[in-house]
């Protein structure tokens, strides 16, 4: 099965010009991935690249709702994934209950959600108090929706490279991230489970081996287009 590697730029580059330079240096066919980029919302129109997803969305499809970017509007634009629920959000409020209401939105035009879950778990903790955490942002973000269609993220918070107060430098090892994708698709049903936090070329293939973790979210190595090919082209 082929497995996912999803580019998060988060707030980057600064501009068009740029932005298309990363894009068209990325390879986008491979033959046992899929390789989705995710652009800041402003750039996805006059970006090209074989699949696209977004950062985030808001769950009305229109309205007085200043600085929103809707489902059906990134639906004009063929995304065909969204990130919801990064901890990046999490970090200036957004709820269980909105990325809930944003999921639903999402699936209503469909486009597949990359729901991230980990905010709130620490290096510290023990495998079953991480799976403490999750359960419950999982279990009130896919209320009331066909799990099927979800892509779950396993990204714990203090894994993740930089740009957030709770960053440790450390990476989760691969043992235990497949320990908790296999709870996350055992016990909610969930098909698809990435990892991400500090993936770099060196890195990808230890996670990517893992037989339940079915592909990478990268952010920072995603703008270095020689280290995020070299990740696509990770064999396995
Ligand atoms: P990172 O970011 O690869 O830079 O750790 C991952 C993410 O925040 O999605």
């Amino acid at each position: 099965m082929r497995k996912f590697i999803i580019a998060n730029w988060k707030l980057n580059p600064p501009d068009l010009r740029s932005a298309k330079k990363l894009a068209s240096s990325v390879l986008a066919k491979t033959k046992n991935k899929i390789v989705v980029i995710c652009p800041p919302a402003i750039f996805l129109s006059s970006i090209k690249f074989d699949i696209l997803g977004a950062q985030d969305c808001f769950w009305k499809e229109e309205g007085a709702y200043t600085g929103q970017v809707s489902p059906k509007q990134l639906k004009s634009l063929k995304v065909e994934y969204c990130i919801v629920g990064h901890s990046e959000r999490r970090a200036t409020g957004d709820s269980d209950s909105n990325i809930n209401a944003k999921i639903k939105a999402l699936l209503e035009v469909k486009i597949t959600p990359v729901l991230c879950v980990g905010f709130g778990t620490s290096a510290s903790q023990s495998d079953s108090e991480v799976i403490k955490v999750l359960k419950k942002q999982i279990k009130s973000c896919t209320y009331g929706t066909d799990v099927s269609k979800i892509i779950v993220a396993y990204e714990p918070v203090w894994a993740i490279s930089s740009g957030n107060p709770y960053a440790t430098k450390k990476i989760a090892t691969p043992e235990h991230s497949e320990k908790i994708s296999a709870f996350i698709k055992t016990a909610h049903n969930i098909q698809k489970v990435l990892y991400g936090g500090s993936i770099n070329a060196g890195n990808a293939k230890s996670f990517l081996s893992q037989k339940n973790i079915d592909g990478l979210l990268v952010g920072g190595a995603s703008l270095n287009p020689a280290e995020f090919n070299k990740i696509i082209a990770t064999s396995l």
